[in-house]
């Protein structure tokens, strides 16, 4: 069934707002291997890779069911970020206006009748207590480090290990 003209102009708007969120940690990513936080860089540039496969999985949905997916211009992204605890701090705040956005779009969903939207909808509701509970949580940490040089130092490193999985696609990489 082809989509419908709501749920298409939504989850475009969801495609647009997806590549924004990898433009931003993209952007605070730069920030920190400028301040020497290779760790926080790393984790930054990881999650900038997450949100473009975000992006991906909704742009394949929509031609999937034969809509038409646009691409409207990607806004600026703030880049004189001051402190990680900063960036952290917005990206929380960030992740639960992206939350509210997936909501809206499962509510239309919901609202139109569209069982195959809400299904592939269903895994960015998870996916996103997963974003909220992540960034949280080193937003947190940051917050009782403050002025502490070798607590920062350790969350770094810590946050050295993150690697890249596209959780997007099927165990074994064939596409979705
Ligand atoms: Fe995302
Ligand atoms: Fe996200």
């Amino acid at each position: 069934m082809k989509i419908n003209k709501k749920i298409e102009d939504a989850i475009n708007k969801q495609i647009n707002a997806e590549l924004y969120s990898a433009y931003l940690y993209l952007g605070m990513s730069a920030r920190c291997t400028e301040m020497n936080l290779k760790g926080m860089a790393n984790w930054l540039y990881v999650q900038a890779q997450e949100e473009m496969t975000h992006a991906m999985k909704f742009y394949r949905f929509v031609l999937e069911r034969s809509g038409h997916a646009v691409m409207p211009a990607i806004e600026g992204v703030k880049s004189d970020w001051k402190a990680p605890v900063e960036m952290f701090a917005a990206a929380y705040e960030h992740e639960q206006k992206v939350t509210a956005m997936i909501n809206n779009i499962m509510d239309i969903a919901i609202s139109e009748r569209d069982h195959a939207s809400a299904s592939m909808l269903n895994w960015f509701v998870d996916e996103q207590v997963e974003e909220e509970a992540n960034s949280s949580e080193i937003a947190e940490k940051l917050k009782l480090i403050g002025e502490s040089k070798e607590g920062l130092f350790m969350l770094d490193k810590e946050l050295s290990t993150r690697v890249f999985v596209d959780s997007t696609q099927p165990a074994g990489g064939a596409q979705a």
